[in-house]
């Protein structure tokens, strides 16, 4: 049951994605260490997976690790990695449960072996589960994104199976690693940073952006359901005018 009644469950985003951003601050508060944030902020994307499925959103895109952040130092690397592969070890059974199919977007070539094997396999026990999608972000970033599409492209006219005049923004978009999958309309940012980060920068060219002071463990049901409030207060025009989109 939704208890906030202030959404309006006929205009729901189809794709919602989160930037979930703070839980190195968020532990630092605490005088604990960062490993620490990231092990709480677990608890928010539980929190705001459950409410994505029973609202009825279709994907739910969450940036767990970019391509940079490989550069942090390796003792914050391999405890997030470690900490990917127990929690979808451990969320496993609480997808199929909620109906919920695990994907992942990013160049998940360079995760560690163990991590690669247990994402396949979760992926593989959820591919039936037709309710709320949820698409991990690993190792990911726009630009890497982009690359690899224009490579693929380039390849397909070298080949002769394109002409460069077919090259539109639907062959663009089936190049990308969220193919099939709608764009965001709305993107929320937890921690404060108002930036991209590089993250899906084709996709969110209309998505409305949403910015929170929240630190991701903090981030919880509510919160989640106050961006959604907020989205739907929005008039998105796509460079018309209001009184076009009333008529
Ligand atoms: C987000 O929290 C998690 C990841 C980027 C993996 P941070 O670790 O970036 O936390 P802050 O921004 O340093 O507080
Ligand atoms: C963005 O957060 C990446 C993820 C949330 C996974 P960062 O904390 O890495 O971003 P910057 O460095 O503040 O831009
Ligand atoms: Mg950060």
């Amino acid at each position: 049951m939704i208890e906030d009644k202030r959404i309006d469950l006929n205009k729901l985003p189809k794709h919602v994605t989160i930037i979930m951003d703070g839980n190195g601050r968020w532990a630092k508060n605490k005088g604990e260490h960062r490993i620490f944030g990231h092990q709480s902020g677990v608890k928010s994307v539980r929190e705001c997976t459950e409410a994505a499925a029973e609202l009825g959103i279709k994907y739910l895109t969450l940036y767990a690790f970019s391509t940079e952040n490989w550069m942090r130092p390796k003792e914050e690397v391999d405890a997030l990695m470690e900490l990917l592969v127990e929690t979808i070890l451990d969320e496993t059974p609480t997808l199929n449960k909620n109906n919920i199919r695990l994907q992942a977007i990013g160049n998940l070539k360079s995760l560690p072996k163990k991590c690669i094997a247990q994402l396949q396999q979760a992926i593989d026990e959820t591919r039936k589960n037709n309710g709320l999608t949820l698409v991990l972000a690993l190792s990911y970033s726009a630009k890497w994104e982009i690359i690899e599409a224009v490579k693929k492209i380039a390849a397909d006219v070298k080949e002769n199976k394109l002409n460069i005049e077919q090259i539109n923004e639907q062959i663009f978009d089936d190049a990308l690693s969220t193919q099939n999958i709608p764009h965001p309309e709305l993107l929320i940012r937890t921690s404060g940073e108002q930036r991209i980060s590089n993250f899906l920068l084709w996709q969110i060219a209309y998505t409305e952006l949403y910015f929170t002071e929240t630190l991701w463990p903090d981030f919880n049901r509510q919160a989640f359901f106050d961006a959604i409030v907020d989205y739907q207060n929005r008039e998105r025009r796509f460079g018309k005018i209001s009184e076009q989109l009333t008529s």
